[in-house]
């Protein structure tokens, strides 16, 4: 991923399109409530709050809309910070939801991780990490909780370094920790900065000063605190790479700013890292030719279905990642899968703390078009070409369930209501070919509970999940007649997915060796293209 392509149009040129990932409990929501108080995008960082696994099930930004009471249910918030408009991508908290984090990811162009200063890399900051990997998506460091006891310095970037295998440069570095904490220097600015403990939402007093041997840190810093600062300054400067823009942005060396989210201390510092250094709109890869931000003709794809953002409309929002073009408002798009052209009259951006009309966007840009189902993830939209945006897979469940209505009188509203968590991509939904009901797939159990809880709030529908006999599904390729004849002769293990496509059902391991030695022409995949 490079920056070198000459001069985008301006207004391409300022977007940074990004999500933050961590580990749960790390401090991604405070950090997202603190950006999007600095941007503007909210008055006042609000204190309310649910404990413990119960605020994890929904995504962050509806976390916060919920037990904060700020409104901003939406799956990207767009706000201008200095001279950069930011484009927020939120991904969803809790590990069972890998895959909908899989498909936001890409789309972004950089990411923010987040790890706690006492914990370090955890398991879930490793498995996301993994996935930016995937996609060499530059990548920014924030070691938050500096007011707390953390670790050494040192300790955190090694540690970083060894197993995320990336090479660590200090953008800033901590003054003390825990009570003592200070403050931060800023390695790339050379200025002091100083945290303010009476007010949590103040932005931290900055001093500029002209090197480490400014006789003005000594009013700043006590003498033992800055006899450390310069020797681990020193030594950090001897061992430890400089910054370097291009080994940024191809993903292979991440700078870290030290700080405490919740005292609003380092959040500047890391914006100021994102517009400054962070990535413009990149190319996007269709499976025809590559596609540039600066091309005239506007086209995206989508990433994200969601259902029921506003009870009152039903209505669902597809989230489109613009690839390229200037989007004005009242557009017409081809709707790539279904040959249709789409007036694009209602679409929105997610400013402030309100859904807005958006009038205009850019390459790099979400925005939200509402639709009755039309559009699914994975979709194209352009003004006339044939493409087909490619890296949005959908993965094989790894859990499934059969599901039914409590009242038996509701199947139809049930069948309803699934279609409409698979277009969501909430759930994979098969209908076996024999008998009657659906199978429900998964990829982590705490899905069922979130989906059961959403039947019953949005379609007034208790329902029940219950053991299936199934254990995976792959989807089925091959000839046409191989197809036949082996959809045939299984008929017992066969259904379809939402998008009509044959899968297999397994009822144990070796279903898949035996079919691989018996059918030879057929091919079973674990993921699915969703173009
Ligand atoms: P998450 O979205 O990554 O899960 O983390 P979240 O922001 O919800 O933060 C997790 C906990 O860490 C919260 O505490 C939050 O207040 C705290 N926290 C966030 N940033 C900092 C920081 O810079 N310093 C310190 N000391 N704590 C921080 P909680 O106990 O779960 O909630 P609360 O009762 O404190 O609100």
């Amino acid at each position: 991923m490079l920056d070198n392509r000459p001069q985008l149009p301006t207004e391409i040129a300022r977007r940074r399109t990004f999500a933050i990932i961590s580990h749960p409990d790390a401090g991604k929501t405070t950090l997202t409530e603190k950006f999007l108080l600095f941007g503007g995008a909210i008055q006042m960082a609000g204190q309310v709050r649910a404990k413990g696994e119960a605020r994890r099930t929904r995504s962050d930004f509806m976390k916060m809309e919920q037990e904060r009471g700020i409104s901003v249910s939406a799956s990207a918030m767009s706000f201008d910070y200095g001279k950069y408009r930011f484009n927020l991508v939120d991904t969803p908290g809790h590990s069972d939801f890998s895959e909908d984090t899989y498909r936001t990811l890409t789309a972004v162009d950089a990411a923010i991780m987040v790890i706690d200063g006492a914990k370090g890399v955890e398991s879930q900051t490793q498995k996301l990490f993994e996935v930016c990997r995937l996609r060499d998506l530059p990548i920014l460091t924030f070691c938050n909780k500096m007011d707390r006891e953390s670790r050494d310095t040192f300790e955190i970037i090694d540690e970083i370094q060894e197993n995320l295998a990336i090479d660590v440069t200090p953008a800033s570095w901590p003054i003390g920790m825990g009570r003592d904490f200070v403050g931060a220097y800023d390695l790339l600015r050379d200025r002091l900065e100083i945290m303010d403990r009476a007010d949590r939402n103040r932005v931290a007093e900055t001093v500029q000063i002209s090197g480490l041997d400014d006789p003005k840190l000594a009013q700043y810093v006590p003498a033992d605190l800055l006899a450390k600062l310069r020797e681990e300054v020193d030594m950090a400067r001897q061992l430890l790479p400089v910054f370097d823009r291009e080994s940024f942005l191809n993903g292979s060396m991440t700078p870290i700013w030290f700080g405490s989210a919740i005292n609003s201390f380092g959040v500047r510092e890391l914006m100021d890292g994102m517009g400054d250094y962070g990535p413009e709109p990149q190319i996007q890869t269709a499976a025809e030719r590559k596609i540039a931000p600066e091309e005239t003709p506007v086209t995206g794809f989508v990433f994200k279905v969601q259902a029921n953002m506003d009870p009152k409309h039903r209505d669902r929002v597809a989230f489109v990642r613009l690839a390229s073009g200037h989007f004005e408002r009242g557009m017409k798009l081809l709707h790539v899968r279904s040959k249709k052209q789409m007036a694009v009259t209602n679409p929105v951006l997610f400013l402030a703390a309100d859904r807005e009309l958006a009038e205009e966007a850019w390459a790099g840009d979400i925005i939200g078009i509402p639709n009755h189902g039309q559009l699914r993830i994975g979709d194209a939209l352009t003004e006339g070409e044939a493409l087909r945006f490619t890296g949005i897979p959908s993965f094989a469940p790894e859990l499934l369930q059969g599901v039914r209505a409590l009242d038996p009188m509701k199947a139809k509203h049930l069948e309803k209501a699934l279609t409409q968590f698979a277009e969501e991509g909430a759930a994979k939904v098969f209908k076996p070919m024999i008998g009657s009901g659906y199978i429900v797939g998964v990829v982590g159990q705490l899905q069922f509970e979130v989906l059961a809880s959403r039947i019953e709030q949005e379609y007034g529908l208790p329902v029940r999940f219950e053991p299936s006999h199934f254990t995976s599904a792959r989807w089925v390729s091959g000839p046409k007649d191989e197809v036949e004849k082996f959809v045939n002769v299984n008929k017992g293990h066969i259904g379809q997915d939402s998008d009509g496509d044959t899968v297999y059902l397994t009822r144990l391991k070796w279903d898949i060796d035996r079919i691989e030695r018996d059918y030879p022409k057929i091919t079973l995949t674990a993921t699915k293209q969703m173009m």
